[in-house]
């Protein structure tokens, strides 16, 4: 069996933090990172327009206070004030810390970080590399990974969480390489495994986003935190979905419907296009309805508006946003210099997670915690975000939270011994879920019921829902259900068989795509990105609280936990 002093599932920015502040604290402790890409190509490389810190380099009158308000309002104040209190305090010294590290930051003329605007912060306070933060950021803690003989298992497949007496004590793993499934124990686990835009047909994320963390952890009998509240991003690139950043706006480009209008004016006056993304993807969305949206020829009735950039000019655009640029050219033949891209809200982030504490210790429920297990990053809730994140948030809370986690586990292993674990077990039972997807004959292919599900959860659990609508996908999605078990796979061999990674993804996405749709049938108010046409207002008296989803085969249990409020009371909520 392997065995490590501490095994973090998932390589991308809170993981591979959370490892670093481990070794750095303690040298000595064994600490693996698995991954089933390799910890460069996780998702957080995608990650573009910046992060968020009070650095006051370009507004003197910023303050971790504004950054806290800002971040509060944005989650339409959901999130948990002590947690953004403390995501905010720590902000400005994690990036230092960043920058010491290495990480080549866009700068300003006289040699500090610079900073751009980022919708719904109220001061220019997002630093960046250029359009390609996350991968400036993500190479440069890999390689002090590897500095720091961290062990890294890259294109292993994390098949379960081995949960005994309430304590996590280890991981069933499958390596893709050659199918040899492999048992880990440990005296801590950590899940850093990223969201799961794959859930929905049209998505930023990239094609390992599909919950795998989550829907372990639920299929464990743990709850999950707010999974109904389902990012939008505002301008996906029509019709792929890829991200283009809101730097781009950041740095000056407006939103147009196929009038011409900057109907941002219409919805959010005094913020326009750097409104906060639950309000810009509405609105997209309903002039898109309205009949405002424009068709590839020009004319008007289609599925998407523009991002327009032209009166920034080729020097700023190249400069600021040269991959935004790069994309729209590369994947639509589009040219942003002198024609405005086409656009509509995107799926981009979960707000919803493994509910954690500020150390990252993962709750088994409203009180109390499970031994052995912490989380971080966007497949945690612990909750900064809400019900609707601030751009330039996230790789904030993985580097924040990804070191606050690393030295908690760091302090939690001083004084536990390795557990138990009945490998033989696992492992028999793991050879024989695989032999069981290889063996069966089965009536349909992985791929088009995927496709069916990810269409389905689209349609039914959009940027606008409603009871019925919701109903009719929870209907749907239970059929979709029954086909993936009858699936069937064309690869029967054990070299690198992505199809085996594809079936075990599909169980994944439809745990939580049921889990999401559940939540959301439950909460019947509008907040954050979280709209239910049935019920417009948001409804404090009934629902500031967190939603806690239990998942198991027979149904999902809903049941809640309080907000912590310690800095704001709730206001409503204008731009
Ligand atoms: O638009 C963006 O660059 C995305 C940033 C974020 O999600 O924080």
């Amino acid at each position: 069996m392997i065995e490590h002093d501490v095994v973090i599932v998932g390589g991308g920015l809170a993981g591979s933090r959370a490892a670093l502040e481990i070794v750095r604290t303690n040298p000595r402790l064994s600490v693996a990172v698995v991954a089933k890409t390799h910890p460069i190509r996780s998702h957080s490389v995608a990650a573009q327009g910046g992060i968020a810190a009070t650095l006051k380099n370009v507004d003197d009158a910023d303050h971790w206070e504004a950054h806290a308000f800002d971040t509060v309002k944005g989650s339409d104040y959901l999130a948990d004030q002590d947690a953004v209190e403390i995501l905010t305090r720590e902000a400005p010294d994690v990036v230092i810390d960043l920058e010491h590290m290495g990480v080549l930051f866009s700068r300003l003329p006289d040699g500090r970080i610079a900073q751009r605007a980022f919708g719904g912060h109220s001061h220019r306070r997002t630093c960046y590399a250029a359009d390609k933060t996350g991968h400036a950021i993500l190479h440069e803690l890999i390689s002090n990974l590897m500095r720091h003989g961290v062990t890294i298992y890259d294109e292993w497949y994390v098949m379960r969480l081995i949960l005994e007496e309430g304590q996590a004590k280890g991981l069933v793993m499958f390596r893709i390489l050659d199918s040899q499934v492999e048992v880990v124990r440990a005296k801590a686990i950590m899940f850093a495994t990223g969201g799961y835009g794959r859930v929905f047909n049209t998505t930023s994320n990239d094609y390992a986003s599909t919950g795998d963390g989550l829907a372990m952890t639920a299929v464990a009998g743990l709850p999950l935190e707010d999974m109904e509240f389902v990012q939008f991003h505002p301008t996906g690139l029509y019709p792929v979905g890829v991200l283009i950043s809101e730097a781009v706006r950041g740095e000056g480009a407006y939103l147009i419907n196929s009038e011409g209008d900057r109907f941002m004016a219409n919805y959010a006056p005094s913020r326009m296009e750097l409104a906060p993304r639950d309000i810009t993807s509405r609105a997209i969305t309903r002039e898109i309805r309205a009949g405002r949206g424009a068709h590839t020829d020009g004319s008007a009735g289609g599925p998407f508006v523009y991002l327009d950039l032209r009166h920034m000019g080729q020097e700023k655009i190249m400069s600021r946003v040269p991959f935004c640029w790069e994309e729209a050219h590369r994947l639509v033949g589009i040219d942003a210099v002198h024609e405005p891209i086409p656009i509509r809200p995107t799926v981009h982030y979960s707000m919803g997670g493994i509910p954690t504490d500020t150390d990252g210790r993962v709750r088994s429920g409203a009180d109390g915690f499970v031994e052995g297990f912490f989380a971080a990053g966007e497949a945690a809730c612990v909750s900064v975000h809400g019900a609707n994140r601030l751009g330039s948030n996230s790789l904030l809370e993985c580097v924040v939270y990804g070191r606050r986690t690393g030295a908690a586990i760091a302090r939690y292993v001083e004084s536990r011994k390795l557990p138990e674990v009945n490998e033989q077990h696992y492992i028999a039972q793991a050879q024989q879920q695989i032999q069981t997807l290889l063996d069966q004959p089965g009536d349909y292919r992985i791929d088009r019921v995927r496709q069916a599900f990810q269409d389905c959860m689209t349609e039914h659990c959009g940027v606008f829902r409603t009871e019925a609508v919701m109903r009719a996908g929870l209907e749907k999605l239970q059929q979709l259900q029954q086909q993936a078990q009858r699936i069937y796979l064309d690869d029967k061999q054990s070299l690198w068989n992505t199809e085996i990674i594809e079936a075990l993804e599909l169980q994944s996405v439809m745990i939580v795509g049921e889990l999401i749709l559940t939540g959301a049938l439950q909460r019947q108010e509008s907040r954050g990105a979280h709209y239910r046409e049935d019920y417009p207002d948001r409804n404090d008296e009934q629902f500031l609280k967190h939603t806690l989803s239990y998942y198991s085969s027979a149904g999902i249990d809903i049941r809640y936990r309080p907000v912590s409020i310690t800095l704001f009371q709730p206001q409503e909520r204008r731009y």
